[in-house]
């Protein structure tokens, strides 16, 4: 029988015996079902709207695809949000039409749900490519899974008509889970295309394709011989001065986007490679702590992939670059799992008010943390900014408490319509750095910073 279960925001059917429906129905029905999804495949999968039937390919856990809709690249404040925002505004700045309107377009919330299609075949990734396998990636089923690149949208935007688009979103490769690497990290990808007018508006005469080229490629998703793909000169279709000038605008483009994250005097090198949907092809990286670090990977479009989405008569660059891994360069974040982390000591270090000016992540203690709130009226016609001023309680806070308080924040004000007495309510998050605190400690601690504000500020205690 079939029972669908939602779990983490995606629905599972399940295929379960009838001892297990009768648990089911006994007890609370949301906590056996999470116990019977981990062991049992369902038979179909629910997710983001649409119903897949599983196979012997399926291999996404509730685990992996409880990362659906957190999008994290989009929350305020948070480091690949402020990530996401650069690399847009660099964008936007760097090309606009003649108008003075951003030329390049933004999708940061596609589905990450794709076919083997998008995320393979429309690429001209290899049949036998190791990418394609089980042990790498999180499929759905035989025809579909979560993107293991932002890539994999590339021929159905160009399809649409665009030329010029970043892609963002969250990408699933199975992984070891380490300080570097965890099975959900985010990319930017991103296309630009060219038409020969563009191209050679000074230089009416060049042409974008070889005249001996016929036209047509015979078989867009013949492998090419190793020595063929790393031929890092061009495609046989392009005319070597299109491939040069476009080569010469892309990497322009990327060193400006490394110097205006990493700073004017970033040392960087282009390191040739190989991409099955680009060539040729490179890889930027950049020098940081005594090493080579890879940032970003990139080259000129193979041409079949414009011919699969109708485009004929242009060429294009394109590159894809992980958020992480330039966050923790940047920020100087330890460990990619806290990208994942709810915890107020983490996220409140960043801030997407002065996007240029971020300061370097300090370590959080791993103790838990305790979270109280304080609620005061304060005295007869005094008010939050007239009269009481939340930094003269900060203070308090810190002379009473010291540094086993993390945060504090001002999360409500209210003013009685009748008596017309303020009243506040603050959150205080309290955290040793060295053991875990006691509930019995912290509410001792909260006690005496409530009495010094009455003492000090004559309010009264909610
Ligand atoms: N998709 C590649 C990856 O995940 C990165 C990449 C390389 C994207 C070259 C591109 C590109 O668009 O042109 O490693």
């Amino acid at each position: 029988m079939l029972l669908t279960l939602r779990v983490h925001g995606s629905r599972l059917c399940l295929g379960i015996t009838g001892q297990q429906r009768r648990r089911l129905l006994a007890s609370s029905a949301a906590e056996e079902a999470k116990k019977l999804t981990t062991p049992q495949q369902p038979l179909q999968l629910e997710i983001n709207g649409g119903t897949y039937a599983t196979d012997s390919w399926t291999n996404v856990t509730p685990k992996i695809l409880s990362h659906l809709g957190l999008n994290k690249h989009m929350q305020r404040d948070h480091p690949l949000s402020i990530m996401r925002q650069r690399i847009v505004n660099y964008f936007y700045g760097a090309y606009r039409n003649q108008r003075g309107n951003p030329l390049f377009s933004v999708y940061d919330q596609l589905n990450p749900v794709v076919t083997v299609q998008q995320n393979f075949d429309n690429l001209l990734i290899p049949s036998d490519h190791v990418s394609r396998q089980k042990s790498d990636c999180y499929y759905i089923n035989r025809e579909h899974l979560l993107r293991a690149h932002t890539t994999a949208h590339q021929v159905q935007l160009i399809s649409g008509g665009l030329d010029n688009f970043l892609v963002v979103g969250e990408v699933y490769r199975r992984d070891e889970i380490d300080s570097t690497h965890y099975p959900v990290f985010h990319q930017a990808d991103a296309v630009r295309l060219v038409t020969k007018d563009k191209l050679f508006e000074r230089n009416p005469g060049l042409e974008l394709f070889e005249e001996t080229w016929s036209g047509s490629l015979a078989d867009p998703t013949r492998i090419l011989s190793s020595s063929k793909c790393m031929d890092q000169t061009k495609q046989p279709c392009h005319t070597l001065e299109a491939v040069k000038l476009m080569e010469h605008e892309m990497k322009h483009v990327l060193v400006g986007l490394t110097k205006e994250l990493f700073g004017p005097r970033i040392k960087y090198r282009w390191v040739d490679t190989y991409f099955p949907f680009t060539q040729p092809s490179w890889e930027l990286e950049i020098y940081f702590k005594d090493n080579w670090l890879e940032v970003l990977g990139c080259g000129i479009m193979r041409h079949e992939i414009l011919q699969q989405a109708g485009v004929h008569q242009s060429i294009g660059y394109a590159f894809g670059v992980g958020l992480e891994r330039l966050a923790m360069i940047l920020f100087d974040i330890p460990d990619i799992r806290l990208f994942w982390s709810n915890d107020s000591g983490f996220l409140s270090q960043f801030s997407e008010q002065d996007l240029q000016n971020q300061p370097k992540y300090k370590a959080i203690s791993h103790y838990p943390q305790c979270t109280n709130d304080l609620s005061f009226w304060l005295p007869p016609d005094v008010e939050v900014d007239a009269g009481f001023s939340p930094n003269d309680f900060y203070d308090l806070v810190r002379s009473v408490a010291g540094d086993v308080v993390e945060q504090i924040r001002l999360v409500d004000k209210f003013k009685h319509p009748k008596t017309g007495k303020s009243s506040v309510c603050f959150r205080i998050v309290y955290r040793h750095m060295e053991r875990t605190m006691t509930q019995t400690e912290v509410n001792e601690m909260h006690k005496q910073i409530a009495d010094a504000s009455v003492e000090s500020f004559n309010v009264q205690i909610r």
